[in-house]
């Protein structure tokens, strides 16, 4: 069994609402950086855009309290930093190294979407930033229903395996990229995203941008994370937000 390292304060619970909900309270009381809540289940798990997450038994639920020594406004490139230890995590419990990351922060799997990742900010009373990052994996199932494929580690290797000998690989992975974000700088995590890029020199299209949906090839990642998008009359636009869909 895999050890969690001795930095993390973990928090683990039978059910509750949604651990991220529950972290970012605990943020806001001034809980340490690196406490981790997981729990077995959540009746109201929240994902992207105001959506829902699924959250059976079964499946793995975790958030993370940061405080990272990069300032706020690089929090956003804890997306790719978090993506590429879930990508590491798959990779080694699957025994199979594509892994595909799709922008912003998307693990998929065969095109389907094994698992999502939620960044939430707060701050305590001192007026001290934290940020909340959220990982939804699915391990024993793949909800059915959602707008996207899904899938899961059980369907993808002969003898199943279980959120409890995953949870530790992951924190692993989670502390691994985030001391190579904070070491190396998010050059280095661009350059590992870019090699699990999915759908890199593909038409797309955004949507959900200011002012309207925008179409063009998806030609990289810029140096702050944004995604670089060639249109058709041939100009570059740097996209910070919105949801990818290949044309
Ligand atoms: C997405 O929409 O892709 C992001 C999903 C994030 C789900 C995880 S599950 C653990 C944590 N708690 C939540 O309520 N959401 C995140």
């Amino acid at each position: 069994m895999v050890s969690i390292p001795e930095r993390i304060h973990l928090l683990e619970l039978d059910v509750v609402d949604s651990t991220n909900r529950l972290a970012r309270e605990l943020g806001v009381n001034g809980a340490k950086p690196w406490t981790i809540v997981h729990a077995l289940e959540q009746t109201a798990g929240r994902g992207r855009k105001k959506n829902d997450w699924l959250s059976p038994r079964g499946n793995l639920f975790l958030s993370a309290i940061l405080k990272p020594i990069n300032g706020p406004k690089r929090w956003s490139e804890l997306s790719f930093v978090i993506s590429l230890a879930v990508a590491d995590t798959v990779a080694v419990v699957t025994n199979r190294s594509i892994i595909g990351l799709k922008w912003p922060n998307d693990v998929l799997v065969n095109n389907k979407k094994i698992s999502g990742i939620l960044l939430e900010t707060g701050s305590n009373a001192k007026k001290e930033s934290y940020l909340v990052v959220g990982v939804g994996l699915n391990i024993a199932h793949s909800p059915k229903g959602t707008r996207y494929g899904a899938t899961s580690i059980n369907e993808l290797i002969l003898q199943k395996s279980s959120v409890k000998t995953i949870l530790p690989i992951l924190i692993r992975a989670m502390v691994n990229w985030y001391d190579i974000w904070e070491n190396s700088g998010f050059l280095e995590i661009r350059k590992q995203w870019l090699k699990r890029a999915h759908g890199l020199g593909k038409r797309i299209e955004i949507v959900g941008m200011a002012p309207k949906t925008q179409e063009g090839i998806y030609t990289g990642l810029s140096k702050d994370g944004r995604l670089v998008l060639k249109k058709d009359n041939g100009e570059i636009e740097l996209v910070s937000a919105g949801t990818v869909t290949f044309v």
